[in-house]
């Protein structure tokens, strides 16, 4: 049985105030059959995973660097997510491929370190627009699936974040048949190039405006593992809606 999760990525938001919002979350959960994870700044990582300590929560980061160390002012290594608090890193969302221009070589690179270091990496693939309407849906994660997740990953170390890029913070969804659609396609190459034990057992989340009023339909596709929340996990109240959705699913 694969455990759902319930994912917050709180991007670029967020100062020690914020910290607020993890107390009252952990207040809610002390405990929780789904797994509730928050990946907050990287400057408010250590604070954060402090005041989860002894609830349901547990911290991320939103990136690391493939190199293990070095000289590489400004990049965050795994390890020192670890040793932050972190124990999963989300890795080639699509606004890192746009922002930073990371290819799917860079996220293989990545997620082999952090998988090296003992992180959950949540590998991001997903559609723009453009090629949506091309039909090119599948053929795009397709190709991202083979190019960014490394040989070694396994139903511990491995999760897939299905995000349509015209779907982010956007307030559009898919209709459920092209979520389900897209969640089968992923299950289905996972089996082929890890085998079905392997396959069966990577969690697969949906992202893209997921919201209190829309998670519990979109939890209710096949092959949907959970969520991916950016915007709707900023404040407690509506993450535990969705936190909720997923514990009723
Ligand atoms: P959103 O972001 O929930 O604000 O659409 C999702 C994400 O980018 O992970």
């Amino acid at each position: 049985m694969r455990r759902k999760l319930a994912a917050g990525n709180w991007k670029m938001n967020g100062t020690g105030a914020a910290l607020s919002e993890l107390e009252a979350l952990s207040a809610s959960y002390p405990t929780s059959p789904v797994e509730i994870l928050i990946c907050p700044p990287a400057t408010l990582l250590h604070r954060a995973s402090a005041t989860v300590k002894d609830s349901g929560l547990t911290v991320g980061g939103q990136d690391c660097h493939a190199a293990v160390s070095g000289a590489h002012t400004g990049d965050l290594s795994a390890q020192m997510l670890l040793d932050a608090g972190a124990n999963a890193v989300i890795l080639g969302h699509s606004e890192r491929r746009e922002d930073h221009g990371e290819q799917n070589d860079d996220i293989r690179a990545k997620a082999r370190t952090a998988m090296d270091a003992g992180l959950k990496a949540i590998i991001c693939v997903g559609e723009s627009l453009e090629q949506r309407e091309a039909a090119n849906t599948l053929d795009i994660i397709g190709g991202q699936m083979s190019g960014s997740i490394p040989d070694q990953a396994t139903g511990e170390n491995l999760i897939v974040a299905y995000e349509p890029i015209w779907a982010i913070g956007t307030g559009k969804v898919p209709t459920l048949e092209e979520i389900g659609e897209v969640h089968d396609f992923i299950r289905a190459r996972l089996e082929r190039r890890f085998g079905e034990g392997v396959g069966r057992s990577v969690r697969l989340l949906y992202g893209g405006s997921v919201k209190p009023g829309n998670a519990a339909e979109i939890f209710a596709v096949s092959n949907v593992d959970g969520a991916l929340v950016g915007g709707a996990s900023l404040k407690a109240e509506d993450f535990s809606g969705i936190i909720r959705a997923l514990e009723n699913a």
